[in-house]
């Protein structure tokens, strides 16, 4: 044989590999053709014109071109890690899901965490609320719990959902700031908006700027339902819980840390995940009825509100370990696509108005993000169980029904067919009523949980909320917009009122806010404002 042959091998299935004088596999194109030089554009001598012959140019840049997808609208940020979720007990007394059933059985995961406001390059210790997005691929199809490191959310309606963004989100005509509340805007939305009061305390406190994304706890926010094989419902609030604990940085360590490495938290997950050091969280629930919701003054439907852990302690029922990192961040972490109506049989939904919106919006937004209706055939977003259905075609179709059958029924006594038995079953609740635009009464109250967080605060912890507030707030230009902040914080605690009032330089502080504010208000100087040294 010569040594040109020796760079030739046939493979077992007769497929030929090619070698390169260095012994590495030979570069080939998209469509496999071997590639001689992969250095210079093919030329008119060496000196002439590009000519458009060369496939292999074309093909390269043409790749290129279109490497970029769009970033998520939100939550552009973000690293993720592969695990597994271990059962602790078996919990089919309350629910039918599969990965429940059995203790110590394991189920592959995949985690997603991320910022909400900043861009995809932006940087990771900003002050900001962090996602974190689970993926449980059961034996019964994907779970998604698409939380946050913060148990309530800004908005009740998900109606509301493209203005809070949009007010978060860098101004239109300036295109910034990026990555910070720190805005006119954005302050302008939250003041305007008295429900995100409760929120607004939790992203002005030290948990808006974690240490790392191992020391986070993560929230379901929603009150979701548990449903057991009778279809008997019970009520079940979701929350991670951190084994090394929680633990944050402080404004001026955060500042600090973006500056030098702003890749501070994937950095931290990346080394220990590789070097063994395995991160892991317990999942934890409350499980109530209806009788025990009845109990509260708000409602259990509304997403801005939790339920204390002291009145309704956390029940951890397994544990999520995070021990492999994707072999490729855009395959895996950009392409996966989490979806809060991702649910297995015996995990169902309440008629919390956010999470109805988020069970439309992901399927839509994921619909452009990543290009057709395919996206389920990409490994990281497809099931590890086994799985049939009739749908076909469309951009980059990885899978077709093969042979004749493509719907059912059909008399060739082919293909999948529903099952009544095993099948997701919605849970039976009954509803009824006229169809309106109201939000109930049992949402008016947004300011006495902002007041527990607060004083829940140790002494440090509350400093840190004044200090957070009184730097947004000194960013802020709009003097009645800061008034009207610190109105809000009258009903929250007049002392920590009138330590944000007095830094921002008020002689006297304002009227509590009405917590039925409009949603509209004059930019004129009130009567108020004359109070403030400008
Ligand atoms: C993305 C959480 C409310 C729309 C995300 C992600 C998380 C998250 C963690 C990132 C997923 C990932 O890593 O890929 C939450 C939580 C909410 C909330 C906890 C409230 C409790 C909403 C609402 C809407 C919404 C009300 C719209 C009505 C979106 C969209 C994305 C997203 C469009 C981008 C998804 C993608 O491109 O793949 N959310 N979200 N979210 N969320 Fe939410």
């Amino acid at each position: 044989a010569t040594i040109h042959d020796q760079k030739l091998q046939r493979g077992a299935g007769g497929e030929l590999h090619q070698f390169a004088e260095d012994g590495m596999p030979v570069l080939t194109t998209a469509q496999g053709g071997p590639v001689s030089d992969d250095q210079n554009t093919l030329r008119v001598g060496a000196r002439g014109p590009a000519l458009i012959d060369d496939f292999h140019f074309r093909e390269k840049i043409f790749h290129f071109d279109h490497e970029r997808i769009p970033e998520r609208v939100v939550h552009a940020r973000g690293y993720g890690a592969h695990g597994y979720f271990e059962t602790y007990e078996s919990l089919a007394a309350y629910t039918r899901a599969d990965l429940f059933q059995r203790p110590g059985e394991k189920t592959p995961a995949f985690v997603r965490f991320s910022t909400v406001a900043g861009s995809k390059g932006s940087f990771d210790l900003a002050r900001d609320v962090r996602g974190f997005a689970v993926k449980i691929y059961t034996q019964q199809g994907n779970w998604d719990l698409v939380g946050n490191n913060i148990p309530v959310f800004f908005i009740q309606d998900a109606i509301k959902f493209p203005d809070v963004i949009h007010s978060v989100k860098p101004e239109p005509d300036k295109e910034f700031p990026q990555a910070q509340s720190a805005h006119d805007n954005f302050w302008d939305f939250i003041t305007l908006t008295p429900e995100s009061m409760h929120m607004i305390m939790w992203v002005m406190s030290d948990r808006a700027i974690p240490r790392s994304f191992r020391f986070m706890e993560g929230f379901g926010v929603h009150t979701f339902r548990f449903v057991n094989a009778a279809d008997e419902s019970t009520f079940v609030k979701f929350h991670w819980k951190p084994k090394l604990g929680l633990q944050s940085v402080a404004w001026n360590e955060a500042v600090k840390i973006n500056g030098a490495d702003p890749d501070f938290h994937r950095r931290d997950l990346w080394q220990s995940i590789q070097s063994g050091a395995f991160p892991e969280w317990e999942l934890c629930v409350q499980l109530f009825d209806q009788d025990f919701a009845d109990t509260f003054d708000f409602d259990i439907l509304d997403p801005t509100k939790l339920i204390p852990e002291e009145i309704l302690p956390v029940k951890p029922i397994g544990r999520l370990v995070l021990d492999r990192m994707p072999e490729n961040f855009f395959a895996e972490t950009e392409q996966v696509a989490f979806m809060t109506q991702n649910v297995p049989p015996g995990i169902d939904f309440s008629n919390d108005p956010l999470l109805q919106g988020r069970n439309f919006s992901y399927l839509d937004t994921q619909l452009k993000r990543l290009g057709g209706p395919n996206f389920t055939h990409l490994p990281i977003n497809a099931p590890k169980c086994p799985f049939h259905n009739f749908q076909q075609d469309g951009h980059m179709a990885m899978r077709n029904p093969v042979g004749r059958v493509n719907y059912q029924p059909n008399s060739w006594n082919q293909g999948p067919r529903e099952s009544p038995a095993q099948g997701y079953r919605h849970f039976p609740a009954e509803e009824q009523g006229p169809k309106v635009r109201l939000r109930p009464e049992s949402f008016a109250d947004h300011y006495s949980q902002a007041r527990q967080f607060y004083i829940s605060q140790t002494p440090p912890e509350q400093r840190h909320i004044a200090a957070s507030l009184i730097f947004e707030l000194s960013k802020v230009e709009t003097p009645v917009i800061r008034e009207r902040m610190v109105s809000h914080l009258m009903n929250i605690d007049e002392t920590l009122a009138s330590k944000v009032g007095h830094a921002l330089g008020f002689k006297s502080m304002p009227k509590p806010a009405d917590a039925a504010m409009p949603t509209r208000q004059d930019l004129e100087p009130s009567p108020a404002l004359s109070i403030i040294e400008q």
